[in-house]
């Protein structure tokens, strides 16, 4: 809890985990320590669960019940002034959750430390990162869900349009336009599928595991469950601080969604070109060239098909990061949200 900010001892300059340092942190450690230049876009996530965990602290009487509510109504005002830009932490704040709670307690006072009581930034990161992961991969599904619309859409419309179906890129068979958007239909559900799957092992609440081992305060993980809305509870303290195979099961689905959408995307380059001539697309959606005027380029499609790299590199990348972690928490774990 840190040395209750008075004043002078303020170690670490100030953090909260400052408490028996007697230097300042070297500001290059700072800097490389940081993850608020992107965990702040946590905070939603972050005040939801904080909410979430101060009312059932109240309502167990593990802090004051009048401290909860002011917590609530201070966290609420952190959200505010987050969401308008009003609020902007600083590097020393290190991460979204103390630069939360540093907001917290100025505007409330020490009371807002007592938020903090049974829980740990261990077990914090792990809920907010579902929490978000949550409602982006619901995003993305919803956005699957409209492509595979549009190309049914496209191939009701075109019921009647004959193309050759190819094998090692030559000409095999006739076959409708209609199946082979069709084709995509089906990548595309499975893709949903994954997501879906993904999204389901990704539904518990990680709060009560505290650094590691849990913690002695006696606290109501259940109503805490259901006010976020998850479907279970993590049961192992030291496998739900530890554990990103939700964000790798999110990344695997999403890589593969990519591959699907740059052949969809590598397809649409191929019949928009001269040579096989199948389509032709509109100005709005398509780019030109000075030197070349003669030029319709698909730039869309051609960096849909040049983001699957970087999709594919962020599951490589986590997959590395954690195979040689000891258990639990390790520092290395905060290069999961980038
Ligand atoms: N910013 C950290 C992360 O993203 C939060 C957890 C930090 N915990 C710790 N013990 N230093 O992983």
């Amino acid at each position: 809890m840190g040395n209750g900010g008075d004043g002078r001892g303020r170690a670490a300059g100030g953090k909260a985990w400052g408490g028996r340092f007697r230097e300042p942190t070297d500001p290059a450690v700072e800097r490389l320590n940081a993850s608020i230049g992107f965990d702040i876009r946590l905070a939603r996530h972050d005040v939801e669960g904080s909410i979430a965990h101060a009312r059932m602290l109240g309502r167990r009487g593990i802090i004051p019940p009048a401290d909860a509510r002011a917590i609530e109504r201070g966290l609420r005002q952190v959200a505010r002034e987050v969401e308008t830009g009003r609020f902007q932490p600083t590097v020393g704040d290190e991460d979204v959750h103390m630069a939360i709670e540093r907001r917290l307690v100025e505007l409330i006072g020490p009371a807002g430390k007592r938020l903090h009581t049974g829980r740990s930034r261990n077990d914090q990161v792990a809920l907010d990162t579902r929490l978000y992961l949550r409602e982006a991969s619901g995003e993305i599904r919803a956005q699957v869900h409209a492509l595979i619309r549009c190309l049914l859409t496209a191939a009701e419309r075109h019921a009647s349009v004959l193309m050759p179906a190819y094998t090692h890129l030559q000409p095999a068979q006739p076959v409708l336009f209609a199946h082979h958007l069709c084709a995509y239909g089906e990548m595309l559900a499975r893709d949903l599928a994954r997501l879906r799957d993904a999204a389901g092992r990704a539904d518990e609440m990680a709060l009560g595991s505290g650094a590691c081992t849990g913690t002695t305060f006696p606290l109501d993980r259940e109503a805490v469950r259901r006010a976020l809305g998850f479907a279970r509870l993590t049961r192992n303290s030291l496998d739900a601080v530890a554990d990103r195979d939700f964000i790798l099961e999110f990344e695997a689905a999403a890589a593969i969604l990519m591959m699907h959408l740059s052949r969809l995307a590598e397809e649409l380059i191929l019949w928009s070109s001269r040579e096989f001539g199948f389509v032709e697309f509109s100005d709005a959606v398509t780019t030109g060239s000075s030197m070349m005027p003669q030029k319709r380029n698909l730039d869309g499609a051609e960096l849909v098909r040049g983001k699957a790299g970087r999709v594919f590199g962020r599951l490589l990348a986590l997959l590395t990061t954690m195979k040689g972690l000891p258990l639990a928490y390790n520092k290395d774990l905060q290069e999961d949200k980038e």
